[in-house]
This record gives structure tokens, sequence and C-alpha cells, in this order.
């Protein structure tokens, strides 16, 4: 029988008998998996661990400082990076959405190696890998079909020659959610959606501006906090904002304005794979509209998405 206490006590005796005395290096990502895969090291080998934390310009508003605080207070040895402008440096231009996970991937590659490479003795590499990222990859990425590359499994182990630590390998959501719970991880982190690698990069349609994520950054934030304030955030999987590369025609007291649209996504699923769109209540979405339509410059227009996937996917891109 599979309880988080056994799976916690199995798990750090494993990672200290394969990781002894040496250094792990780890790349967090601010969710649910990272986190608990880290905390789960971090139980086996303590400061050992080195964390590192990248700032690449796409995350949700105010996400990258107020989780590196949390990691901080978590007891994690973490180190955060700056590194906005070298993404939408390389980001500039580009609309076609696997060149821009292509150019994320890379991004995140070398600044992530460039910290690792200046610790010393690191033998390691830890990841918060967990099996639906190991089917899906091998299902969706065959030889001939690339439908989305989810840059999170693969890529860094190939690059940099070194074991692998990965708690979470054989784990479903649900079950790294609870062993979280198991090791203390709080209700808020372990309750948060999951978001993307690529971030906002891929609810952003067409190129990527650093006015665009900000814009986009205020909308998300609005409909995330509202999902939070009305007790709908528990109920979906997963929510989000997404930038549509139009712009239509509407009115705000006697002006006429040509903005953008805003699409508000929110989903039922339970690993990611098959998802519902979620019933959200007409009265809570009318809110948003308002609000994201009064609080956020260069938005005129909201819609929700009713879409299931299969045949979309949850993300646009
Ligand atoms: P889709 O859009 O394929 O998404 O239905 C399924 C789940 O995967 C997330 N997703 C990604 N995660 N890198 C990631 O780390 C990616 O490139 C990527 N694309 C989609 C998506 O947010 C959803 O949870």
């Amino acid at each position: 029988d599979w309880t988080p206490a056994a799976f916690v006590q199995e798990t750090v005796d494993k990672i200290k008998a394969q990781v002894g005395d040496k250094k792990v290096v780890m790349a967090l990502s601010g969710g649910v998996d990272s986190t608990v895969a880290a905390e789960l090291i971090h139980k086996a080998i303590g400061s050992n661990l080195y964390c590192v934390f990248v700032d690449n310009g796409l995350l949700r508003k105010n996400e990258f400082e107020t989780v590196l605080d949390s990691y901080k207070h978590m007891g994690l040895n973490v180190k955060g990076v700056n590194a906005k402008d070298l993404f939408y440096g390389e980001l500039k231009g580009v609309s076609d959405p696997e060149k821009k996970r292509k150019i994320i991937g890379r991004l995140f590659i070398e600044v992530f190696q460039q910290e690792a490479t200046q610790l010393k003795d690191i033998a390691f590499l830890g990841q918060g890998t967990i099996y639906p990222d190991v089917i899906e990859s091998v299902s969706v990425n065959g030889p001939s079909v690339t439908i989305k590359s989810h840059h999170n499994v693969g890529g860094l182990p190939e690059k940099m020659n070194m074991g692998l630590v990965e708690p979470l390998r054989f784990l479903f959501k649900d079950e790294v959610r609870r062993v979280g719970r198991e090791i203390g991880i709080s209700e808020i982190f372990l309750g948060r959606h999951p978001f993307p690698g690529p971030g906002l990069a891929i609810r952003i349609l067409g190129e990527i501006t650093p006015e665009k994520v900000a814009m986009l950054q205020e909308a998300d934030a609005v409909y995330i906090d509202g999902l939070r304030e009305a007790e709908l955030y528990d109920k979906v999987w997963q929510a989000g904002t997404i930038l549509l590369p139009v712009q239509s025609v509407g009115v705000m007291g006697d002006e006429r304005t040509y903005e953008f649209t805003v699409a508000l996504r929110a989903v039922t699923s339970v690993d990611g794979m098959t998802a519902d769109w979620a019933h959200l209540p007409y009265e809570f979405l009318a809110k948003m509209s308002n609000d994201i339509i009064n609080k956020v410059k260069g938005i005129n227009r909201v819609v929700y998405d009713i879409s299931s996937k299969p045949p979309a996917t949850i993300e646009w891109e």
C-alpha cells in the first residue's frame, strides 16, 4: 500500500545512498513538482543541495520575488537569477510557438549551466520530473510528430553529463501533493495550478514584447486573484489568461478604442492529458470581464474559452 509517509522515508534513504556526501544542483520553477522534489532532496542532503531559480521575465506578476522568498523561508539554499533581458532580447520578433519554446528552453539551459559551473564539485542534477512528463514526452514527441515540445524533460541531463536525482519520477500530481503535505510544504504552494515552463510566452500569441508581458501579467493577476476570492481557484485544475494577437473596436466614455482581447481559460482535469473547460458562473465571468477591462490598460474585450482537450489543448500555443 502506497502511503506518503513511507514514500518519504524510502525516498530520503534512497537519495542519501545515491548521493552520499556529493553535491546536487537543481533548477526550481516555483511549481509544485520542483518544490516537493527539492524539499525531499534537501531533507536527505541538507545544504549540499544548491538551487537556482531563474527569472525569465515570463512569470506571473510578482511571482519571482514572492516565490524566491518562500524558498528562502523553507531553508533552501537558493540563488535567484534575473535573466529577463536575455530572454526578451532573444524572443524579439519570434512568433512561432515551437521556436519560442526552443529559444526559452535553450536560454534556460544556458543560464542554468552557467550558474552550475560556478559551483564546484557538483555531481548530480536534481529534477522534479513526474510520471505524466515522462509519458507525454515519449508519446507526444515521437520521431515524426511533435505537437508541443515540453522542455522540462530532456535537454538538461544530456548536456550536463551528471547523474540524475528524480525523486518524483513515478508519481502522479495528486501523489506529489500528498507527499508535499507530508513534509510540511504550505497549502498555498501545494494547491498552485500547473504553469508551463515557457510561461506567458505561450500565452501571448504572436510576438512577445515586455509591454505585452506586463499587460498580460496584470490581467492574469486580476483573474487569479478573482478565482481565489470567489473560492473557485481550488475547483479548477488550471487557469490563466491568453493575450490574443487581434485588436478590436470598443468604446470607453466618448472615446472609440482599438485595443487587445484577452481570453480566459479554466479547465478541470486529472492529469492535464485530457481536460474539460470549467463551467464557471456567468456572474463571476462578468465580474472578471469588467475588472480586467477597467484595470488593465490596452484591453477592451474579454472572451471565455469553452473548448475541451482534445481536440483543443489547454494552452493556446
Ligand atoms: P497542453 O497545452 O498541451 O498542456 O494541453 C498540458 C499541460 O502542460 C503544460 N504545458 C507545458 N509545460 N512546457 C511545460 O513545462 C511546455 O512547453 C508546456 N506546454 C504546455 C500546460 O500548461 C498544461 O498544464
